[in-house]
């Protein structure tokens, strides 16, 4: 693996990491640093962990019943497993987009106002400019600044998708997890998807799930195969796909199986 960024500039770093669901391991003795200002894609097939991995991330599976850690995650150093750590803190460092756009049932305005609001702005004057902030950093001001009162449920589908990538930039996240942002789109909204992500990865670290590899060429720094668990090869996306060190890697890219 080539050292040029990868000795510093490590913004989350996994070490020895197990989860389980109740008896079932979900993911495998997981070792990565994922590095600042990057876009880093999780591949591999359907059911081999990536989601598991990525909800880690910012312990969205605390959610779930029966999961069981092992191993440590640090973000800027920090333990995110510590007791000490307040996880809406931490969701709020650790934002994230799924795979549906779920935009919540109220305006544009107020689906990007939510977050803030809850971490207890109320002044009106500086909602607005949060507002207009998050919506211009995702992409679809020109869109909706005339309808920010509108549904967020009436716009397409891409739009949506834009809303909750807004309303996750509103809290001011550092970093952004993304579970196939684009695999419920058109290819005309995915294109803008990625070069909006291309333009976050200035201000945010990026982790994306993405079963098109196309799309991990196209818009990642950083690639990690992940396989039953196992997380089989890590390294700079230009290098992965190019000289895979690892067979399995090698049959996955190419196209003979997954
Ligand atoms: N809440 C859960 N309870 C029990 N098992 C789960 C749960 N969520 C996921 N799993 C199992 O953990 C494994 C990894 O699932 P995960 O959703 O992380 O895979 P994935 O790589 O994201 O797959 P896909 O590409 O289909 O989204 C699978 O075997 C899955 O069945
Ligand atoms: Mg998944």
């Amino acid at each position: 693996m080539d050292n040029k960024h990868m000795a510093d500039e490590v913004k989350m770093s996994v070490k020895n990491l197990d989860l389980y669901y109740g008896q079932k391991q979900a993911l495998k003795n997981i070792n990565m640093d994922i590095h600042r200002n990057a876009i880093t894609a999780l591949i591999g097939p359907s059911g081999c962990g990536k989601s598991t991995f990525l909800k880690t991330l910012n312990r969205m599976n605390d959610l779930i019943d029966n999961v069981r850690i092992t191993g440590q995650v640090t973000l800027d150093g920090e333990d995110i497993f510590d007791r000490n750590m307040d996880v809406t803190m931490l969701r709020k460092r650790v934002g994230m987009v799924f795979q549906q756009p779920n935009p919540f049932p109220m305006s544009v305005y107020d689906n990007i106002a939510y977050g803030p609001r809850v971490h207890g702005i109320k002044n009106k004057a500086k909602l607005d400019e949060i507002v207009e902030e998050s919506l211009r950093g995702a992409a679809i001001w020109d869109e909706v600044k005339d309808n920010l009162k509108k549904s967020a449920l009436r716009l397409s589908g891409g739009q949506q998708q834009r809303i909750c990538i807004a309303r996750a930039l509103a809290t001011k996240p550092e970093v952004i997890l993304m579970d196939e942002p684009t695999s419920a789109l058109d290819p005309i909204s995915t294109t803008k998807i990625e070069d909006l992500m291309e333009e976050l990865k200035r201000q945010y670290t990026v982790v994306v799930v993405t079963h098109n590899m196309q799309q991990a060429v196209r818009v990642s720094d950083y690639t990690a195969f992940f396989l039953v668990g196992d997380m089989v090869e890590y390294g700079e996306t230009k290098e992965l796909f190019t000289y895979p060190k690892d067979k399995r890697t090698e049959d996955y890219i190419t196209g003979r199986f997954g």
